[in-house]
């Protein structure tokens, strides 16, 4: 979304991020970092910047800041969606058990101790120390802080996108014989669904909140679509 806004002229566009790790990727348009404080702090800030058009392009599961988002629009003048790509659904082959959130999924692990790629990211990973009776493999781009406490965990620092015939080379390497995973949609992280698919091993799938407030679009383009309606609406009104 950035690198299609960023293509555009007459647009002055800022990326708000939540700062949440050390080293972000590099961006093509000018970016902001941290926390609002709250709906009300997000409120003042769109004022403050005089902002004509929010965007809310968060991750399906960063539910707070939209939600947030939803309330302060409320209370400015603006136009506001949210970028939110579809959930991914099973297809045949897939072995999904859908949970609502980490730490049904790590309860739904069972007894029996097993290998398991934990792959919510960072910041839900410590769910796991309620089952120490099995060995995770923990993904995420910054180290997981405090480590968790069982006695076997493997650690994998890296950023997405990820590719098919390196999700399927670790799965196969580490015996991996289920994965909890978020339902985060869109391609970048979809090849570990994929592969477990063809490994024939039990994804446990925590599915995503329904956040209310903002019209949804769910494509860049159906989004670069409303920006020009937005834009030549403006114009016609000489604003
Ligand atoms: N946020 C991300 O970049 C991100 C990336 C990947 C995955 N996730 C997923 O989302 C879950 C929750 O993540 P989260 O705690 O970051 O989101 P969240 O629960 O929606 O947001 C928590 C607070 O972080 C701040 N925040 C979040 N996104 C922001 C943004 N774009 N710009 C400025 N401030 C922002 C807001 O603080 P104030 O109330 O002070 O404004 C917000 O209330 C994670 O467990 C993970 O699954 C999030």
């Amino acid at each position: 979304m950035a690198t299609s806004l960023a293509a555009r002229i007459g647009l002055d566009v800022i990326l708000s991020l939540a700062g949440r790790t050390a080293d972000p990727a590099p961006q093509p348009v000018p970016v902001r970092s941290g926390g609002f404080g709250g709906a009300e702090g997000l409120a003042r800030y769109l004022r403050d910047e005089k902002i004509d058009l929010l965007i809310d392009a968060t991750h399906p599961f960063a539910a707070r800041i939209s939600a947030n988002a939803g309330q302060a629009v409320g209370h400015c003048d603006l136009t506001a969606f949210a970028l939110r790509r579809p959930a991914w659904s099973s297809v045949e082959g897939d072995d999904w058990l859908s949970v609502h959130n980490v730490a049904q999924a790590v309860a739904a692990l069972g007894e029996a101790p097993l290998r398991v790629f934990l792959a919510t990211g960072r910041q839900e990973a410590h769910q796991a120390n309620a089952a120490p009776q099995h060995h995770y493999w923990v993904r995420s781009v910054d180290p997981v802080e405090p480590p968790l406490t069982v006695p076997n965990v493997s650690y994998i620092h890296s950023r997405g996108p990820f590719r098919l015939a390196d999700e399927l080379d670790m799965l196969q390497r580490n015996r991996i014989e289920t994965i909890i995973a978020k339902n985060s949609g869109g391609d970048t992280t979809y090849a570990k669904i994929e592969a477990a698919r063809r490994v024939g091993i039990k994804v446990i799938m925590v599915e995503r909140m329904e956040t209310p407030g903002l019209p949804v679009v769910e494509t860049v383009e159906a989004a670069l679509g409303r920006i020009d309606h937005f834009v030549s609406s403006r114009m016609k009104r000489g604003v």
